[in-house]
C-alpha cells in the first residue's frame, strides 16, 4: 500500500493531514524518513510516526496478562519489577502496553508489537468500555450511580467524565464501565464522595475480557478471534 494511504488509514487521520505529515518529515519507513507518499509500504516494513510504531515489520504480537499488585505498567523501570519482566517473549523491546494500569491495581493488560491495533483499542474516540472491580474503604453512596451516569467534574482538566456505568455488588463492592480512560479515573471518582479504592480490578476491555485461568502474573497469546474484533 502507497504510505499516504496507509497514513491516512489511521484513525482521525485524512488523506489532507497525511500529506502533512509526510511533508514534515514524521513519518519513516525502516528507520528512514520518507516524504514520498507514493513510496510502496510493504508487510514486514517497520513505519514509524513521530517515533511511535504503526506496523512493526515482524509479524504481530498481541498478549493478554493478569497484572499483579506491584509491578509498574511501563516497559521499564529503576525501582520496581515491570509488567515486561513478566513475559518470557523474544524481542521484549518492541512491545507496548495497549492501555496502562496503576501499580496496585490487577487484571487485564494487554500487550502488543501492533500500534495500529493498540490505536484502535486504546483511542477515546472509539469510546469502548474498560470494566473495573472496585472495594471501597467504605460503604459506596448509592447516589454514586446516577453522579456517575451524569458525569463528575475533574477541574484539573477542566472537563466532565463521560456516562460511567455503575453496578452495586455489595456495599462496598462495585462493577464500574467507563468509556475513557482518564488519570486515575476511577479513584478520582470516588474520591469526589471521600471514600478510597481499596482494590481495583480490570475484567474487560471493549470486546476482550480476561481470561479466569490466567492467575495474577500469568499470561497468553490472545487468539484470532480476539485479536479481529478490535
Ligand atoms: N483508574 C484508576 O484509578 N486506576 C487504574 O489503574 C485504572 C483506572
Amino acid at each position: 500500500m502507497r504510505l499516504d494511504r496507509f497514513l491516512a488509514n489511521l484513525p482521525h487521520c485524512s488523506h489532507r493531514q497525511a500529506r502533512l505529515l509526510l511533508a514534515s518529515g514524521r513519518a519513516s519507513v525502516n528507520s528512514k524518513i520518507i516524504c514520498d507518499g507514493t513510496h510502496e509500504v510493504r508487510l514486514f516494513d517497520r513505519v514509524e510516526l513521530d517515533g511511535e510504531i504503526l506496523q512493526a515489520g515482524k509479524p504481530a504480537r498481541f498478549f493478554m496478562l493478569n497484572k499483579p499488585v506491584g509491578c509498574v505498567s511501563a516497559t521499564s523501570d529503576r525501582q520496581h519489577p515491570t509488567v515486561l519482566d513478566l513475559l518470557h517473549e523474544p524481542d521484549k523491546d518492541q512491545l507496548h502496553i495497549a492501555g496502562r494500569l496503576d501499580f496496585n491495581t490487577t487484571g487485564l493488560l494487554i500487550i502488543t508489537n501492533d500500534g495500529l491495533w493498540s490505536r484502535r483499542l486504546t483511542q477515546p474516540s472509539s469510546q469502548l468500555g474498560k470494566t473495573y472491580l472496585v472495594e471501597t474503604e467504605d460503604p459506596i453512596d448509592p447516589a454514586c450511580v446516577d453522579r456517575f451516569a451524569e458525569g463528575l467534574y475533574f477541574r484539573f482538566e477542566n472537563l466532565t467524565t463521560l456516562p460511567a456505568k455503575l453496578e452495586l455488588l455489595d456495599s462496598h463492592q462495585a462493577r464500574l464501565t467507563l468509556r475513557e480512560g482518564r488519570y486515575h479515573q476511577v479513584k478520582r471518582m470516588f474520591g469526589q464522595f471521600n471514600n478510597k479504592v481499596t482494590a481495583l480490578h480490570r475484567e474487560r476491555m471493549g470486546p476482550l475480557t480476561l481470561d479466569t485461568a490466567l492467575t495474577p502474573g500469568r499470561y497468553r497469546t490472545l487468539t484470532a478471534a480476539e485479536t479481529a474484533q478490535i
